[in-house]
């Protein structure tokens, strides 16, 4: 069977963030590749199809691979996260099948206000937050309890998270908003500070969609701030990359694992997730407050998704095969 892996690639000068931002867009090759070796096995006829800065090149080496499935990677168009739906969109146009989440899903969860707003409507727990636009102020009238973390309204992979982003004080919090209007050029989308355990929570499949173990990120003591920032996240010879470390299955009270598991699923049918996502949660007093809603979350082998599948007893090469068979069931099922 013909499958393409599609991945995008950033411009040599991304056009707003810091530069070593680039760190974290430039996997997408590495983790195109790891899916690839992962098919290789099963006889597939396997084509990585790099996304550029030119989609109609794009467009037509997809359709002259002729491929049966496409494998989604593409996180975004040429340095815009904020373009990843237009590029399942594409997929959809083009009438090719293709794994993960289709456009909707992907534009709901990469609004984080967006997806506050629809957790907070279905009584989903997420921590209290306010949106501060850009070239607006914090309002003096809200009621959010200090300590704050402020992040970008659009980003992932813990862009625009350091220790700074989290402010006690109005005049740390003023300064922190510019910081994220000005670098990351969009809104600003202040929440309360959850001091507690982090969890990652993964789903595969779709009818029925299935809770995986859910990992933890144990912070080492002598850490600043106990969050994921980029630099604990990215750059391995940080102090602070050496101070977190992933633990699955999390050891967590039987309660608790259903709670974090039962928040997660309905989380993600609420966001149109489709095949796998991952959602941030921390978990205070026994309540998962919910971060965020990855719908294309990163699929290399060592990164959440395909620990909490390990978990589960699931390879890698089998969670991307499942993965694929997922697309390709919903093909034949459009077909029928
Ligand atoms: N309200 C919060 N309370 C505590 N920690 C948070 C909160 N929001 C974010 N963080 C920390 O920042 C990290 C990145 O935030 P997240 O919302 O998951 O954005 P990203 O899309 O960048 O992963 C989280 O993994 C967590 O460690
Ligand atoms: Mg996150």
């Amino acid at each position: 069977m013909n499958v393409s892996v599609c991945f995008n690639r950033v411009p040599p000068k991304l056009f707003k963030g810091e530069s070593l931002d680039r760190i974290s867009e430039e996997g997408a090759e590495k983790e195109a590749r790891a899916v690839k070796a992962a098919l290789h096995p099963l006889g597939h006829n396997i084509k990585l199809v790099p996304l550029g800065a030119d989609m109609i090149a794009f467009a037509e080496e997809l359709r002259a691979s002729r491929p049966e499935v496409v494998f989604n990677l593409c996180e975004g168009f040429w340095g815009d996260s904020r373009k990843e739906l237009h590029v399942a969109a594409l997929l959809d146009l083009l009438g090719v099948a293709y794994t993960g989440t289709a456009p909707l899903g992907l534009g709901l969860t990469q609004d984080k206000v967006r997806t506050k707003d629809l957790l907070q409507a279905h009584s989903l727990p997420t921590p209290r937050y306010v949106l501060v636009r850009l070239g607006e102020l914090f309002p003096k009238t809200q009621n959010l309890t200090y300590p704050l973390i402020v992040k970008p309204r659009f980003e992932d992979a813990s862009l625009g998270i350091a220790a700074d982003s989290i402010v006690a004080n109005e005049k740390a919090l003023a300064k922190r908003i510019r910081y994220v209007h000005d670098t990351y050029r969009q809104g600003a989308l202040v929440e309360e500070f959850i001091e507690g355990r982090e969890l990652n929570a993964a789903v595969l499949g779709n009818a029925p969609m299935e809770a995986l173990p859910v990992s933890e990120i144990v912070f080492k003591p002598g850490l600043k701030r106990t969050i994921v920032s980029y630099d604990g996240k990215w750059l391995e010879d940080s102090q602070e990359y050496a101070q977190t470390a992933p633990v699955c299955p999390a050891p967590l009270k039987a309660k608790e694992t259903l709670l974090v598991r039962d928040v997660a699923l309905r989380a993600c049918k609420l966001l149109d997730c489709r095949d796998y996502a991952r959602v941030d949660i921390r978990l205070r007093d026994g309540v998962p407050y919910i971060l965020e809603i990855n719908a294309n979350p990163d699929l290399s082998p060592d990164a959440g998704l395909a620990r909490s599948a390990a978990a589960a007893g699931i390879s890698y090469p089998k969670l991307i095969d499942r993965i694929l068979n997922l697309a390709l069931k919903r093909k034949e099922t459009a077909r029928a």
